[in-house]
């Protein structure tokens, strides 16, 4: 039974009011009319979610939001709470994502915390682990997502199951470098058996990959036994690239 695959798009901190509108408007022509042949989802700025809500509404794809805070609310200035995200409809989250990992010094436990304040809310959380180069050129590969992904394993118990998780390798974002199908299906099967240890319903836990993901190489990687989709950056602000994307997924 090949299960229904996820394309989630990350627009990161790119878009307008104009170019949000003319965007999704694109996608929901290209969808219209056709059977929706996987899960679809658009991680949109916090701003932008009310705009997106609306625009989205009626059609297959699924909001979500693109990080989360690990506080309930409060005096925590800049931060937005699972609560706020629900508040607008926000069906997933990132969390994790190598970005917030680098940028803002989020460490493995923030990132569990933030899953676990996401599964609280009824958000699926899209836990983003990957290696650097560096790490990768030091065969730490393995050591690293794993650790990565047990902190969240160990922090949200029988909820694991409930989990999306996104292998990102850091090298492959936003570089036109992609792992090769076969890199990347080595670590998904590694997550996978990490994620069986801790439940029995690891087979359905979607493993995206994400880094460098286009038009011209998902159909090769969402063909891996374990590769249940992917997180698109750069390719998920054309239109007619994520289009063909979605298109591959349920081929
Ligand atoms: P990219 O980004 O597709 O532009 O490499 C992926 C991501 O960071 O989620």
């Amino acid at each position: 039974m090949s299960k229904q695959k996820l394309i989630a798009g990350n627009w990161k901190m790119n878009g307008s009011l104009a170019a949000n509108e003319a965007l999704l408007a694109a996608l929901r022509a290209g969808l219209a009319g056709t059977q929706p042949i996987c899960a679809i989802a658009v991680a949109v700025p916090a701003p932008y979610l009310a705009q997106a809500q609306a625009l989205v509404s009626g059609t297959p794809i699924g909001l979500a939001a693109q990080d989360v805070s690990q506080h309930d609310g409060g005096a925590y200035t800049g931060e937005v709470s699972a609560a706020m995200l629900r508040d607008f409809g926000a069906r997933y989250v990132l969390v994790g994502h190598s970005e917030r990992r680098q940028y803002h010094g989020e460490s493995d436990a923030t990132v569990a915390a933030k899953a676990q304040k996401a599964l609280a809310a009824g958000i699926t959380p899209i836990v983003c682990v990957g290696e650097t180069l560096a790490e990768r050129e030091a065969g730490q590969t393995m050591d690293v997502v794993r650790r990565q992904l047990a902190a969240v394993i160990q922090a949200n118990g029988h909820c694991i199951s409930e989990i999306v998780v996104a292998y990102e390798p850091v090298w492959a974002i936003g570089t036109g470098r992609t792992a090769t199908p076969e890199q990347a299906q080595e670590v998904h099967a590694v997550l996978r058996a990490q994620l069986a240890a801790a439940t029995s319903a690891a087979a359905r836990v979607p493993l995206l990959y994400g880094g460098s993901m286009n038009a011209a190489n998902a159909a090769e990687l969402l063909a891996q036994g374990d590769i249940d989709g992917g997180l698109v950056g750069g390719a998920s602000l054309k239109a007619q690239d994520f289009l063909q994307i979605i298109a591959a997924a349920g081929s």
